[in-house]
């Protein structure tokens, strides 16, 4: 047996390393993200001693706020949203390391004044010159905040400098390029961390364990064994307060260009050369570049949007997309999306993959499911009406597992067959609660491992895919044309049509 590294899939084996000292400043710290996730999972880290204790944040924002606020404000994220603060001691420590920094992204002296403030923590602190940037600002600031930092020179040095940029990369297929040439001017790509949380998924690596740890799967992963394959990421959310930022992005550009694409991409992918981040992501960027929509010149056959209208969420009224605050009573902009994929190469030839993403679905739920061929010749036909054909379904959320369903007897005299699952359970079978996303793509990016960030050419790619769907749909259209789903229902009627067409139908989760 040839072996890649000891074992190329103990990916625990890096986790186990302790970043180098450094600065981890954070844009748009006085931001949600920071105080609900940011925060609280490098707390996290610190209590399981993962980090260096030089490790220092910086929180830059524009409020005029002091260290000692800032800092009584991550403690109140990090004792809502995560385990607490646990020892007094340790939070004593770490709060030492937390401060802020009043600046404008706009202005170039407040990346003079950041600069030399920082060079001064080195000084005290310990961090040795190494620096991460996060920018967890509105996209609109990624360009400047990313010009003023090369001028400012302060990713000059690709070993100690780098950036992570929250998602939405672009919002089509041109802003994505012409952010990739702001990033390109002023660093490399090894400096670049571009964030999609699904990849911090412990189950959405889970998958690439599961497919190239594996012997018996790999050769029936192919249009010879499978059917179809459905991927869906149900929630039950609405757009709560974020109208602002919905109504310009919708369910193609929030949740399609990336969670989904990514899903897509590790269980359509050739296995990598080896488990490091430019051989995984030359696969995916190698699958997204074979993949097209199954019918772009007539969309209703592969590209179908929704918009939830009042419904019932768990016995109570919920109102409808365009009566929600801030959004526009006549909005097109969708909160579901149905795609039919195809993708141009040996291995999935004329094998569709179904995409379905939606808010205000009956179930939180995110799922792919792999549907085997029938059996050839079903021999059984006498005595069973009808048998289900395999489906090998791995669970990202909740009940994190996966199963395979398929036909078995029933006990009795009588030949007759039901379908039967045999199911894998992470909660069961590990014993230990998953890791929230941004903990270990914190810890990566510290690391400097980018294995679990997207590339310039595969984010440019994922929009390339869906831009005909985008071009459509941002045409100015009459409101009535967009298909209404109530909420708590699966999907558009129109979205059934999609796959029921085909002769088959979306999973009932
Ligand atoms: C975010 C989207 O990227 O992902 C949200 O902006 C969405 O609209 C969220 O609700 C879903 O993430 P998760 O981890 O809850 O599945």
């Amino acid at each position: 047996m040839v072996t890649l590294l000891e074992n190329p899939f103990r990916i625990g084996l890096r986790q186990e390393r302790t970043p180098e000292p450094l600065i981890l400043i954070i844009f748009g710290a006085s931001g949600d993200l920071t105080q609900r996730k940011l925060v609280p999972a490098i707390y996290q880290m610190k209590r399981e001693r993962r980090l260096p204790p030089e490790l220092t944040i910086v929180g830059f924002a524009r409020r005029d706020w002091s260290h000692d606020y800032f800092r009584e404000q991550m403690r109140h994220g990090i004792e809502e949203f995560s385990d607490g603060i646990g020892s007094e001691d340790l939070w004593q420590e770490f709060s030492q390391g937390l401060f802020y920094f009043s600046g404008d992204m706009d202005n170039p002296d407040s990346y003079q004044a950041l600069k030399q403030f920082l060079d001064g923590l080195d000084q005290s602190r310990g961090t040795r010159g190494n620096r991460v940037f996060y920018l967890a600002v509105s996209p609109k600031f990624f360009p400047p905040g990313i010009k003023q930092l090369g001028a400012a020179g302060m990713l000059k040095d690709p070993l100690k400098h780098r950036i992570v940029i929250e998602k939405p990369f672009g919002k089509d297929l041109s802003s994505a390029k012409a952010l990739n040439q702001v990033v390109q001017r002023v660093c490399k790509e090894e400096q670049v961390y571009r964030i999609d949380h699904y990849l911090g998924k412990e189950t959405v690596q889970n998958l690439m364990v599961f497919r190239f740890a594996n012997a018996i799967f790999e050769p029936l992963w192919n249009r010879q064994f499978i059917d179809h394959v459905q991927i869906t990421v149900a929630e039950t959310v609405g757009v709560e307060d974020r109208a602002g930022y919905y109504e310009t992005s919708g369910a193609l550009r929030d949740m399609v260009q990336n969670h989904l694409l990514q899903l897509f991409c590790l269980t359509a992918m050739e296995p990598p050369n080896a488990i490091n981040a430019d051989s995984i992501r030359n696969e995916k960027v190698k699958v997204l570049q074979a993949t097209r929509l199954a019918d772009a010149d007539n969309l209703e056959n592969c590209a179908i949007r929704g918009q939830y209208k009042a419904g019932w969420m768990r016995g109570k009224p919920v109102a409808g997309y365009r009566e929600e605050p801030g959004v526009n009573p006549q909005s097109t902009t969708p909160t579901f999306v149905a795609l039919k994929l195809m993708i141009d190469n040996w291995r999935w030839q004329g094998v569709p993959f179904y995409l379905r993403t939606g808010k205000r679905l009956p179930k939180k739920v995110s799922e792919i499911a792999i549907q085997f061929r029938e059996v050839p010749l079903l021999i059984f036909q006498s005595v069973a009406h009808q048998t289900n054909p395999n489906i090998l379904s791995l669970r990202i959320q909740p009940n994190e597992g996966i199963s395979l369903r398929f036909e078995a007897k029933m006990p009795g005299a009588e030949l007759r067959t039901r379908t039967v699952e045999m199911d894998f359970s992470y909660g069961s079978s590990f014993g230990v609660a998953t890791a929230d996303a941004y903990h270990r793509l914190l810890l990566d990016c510290m690391l400097g491992d980018q294995t679990l960030f997207t590339r310039a050419d595969e984010v440019e790619e994922a929009w390339r895919v869906v831009t005909p769907a985008l071009s459509a749909w941002d045409a100015p259209a009459e409101p009535s044309t967009v298909p209404q789903y109530e909420a708590g229902t699966w999907e558009p009627s129109e979205a059934e049509d999609l796959i029921n067409r085909d002769g088959r139908r979306w999973r009932r989760l």
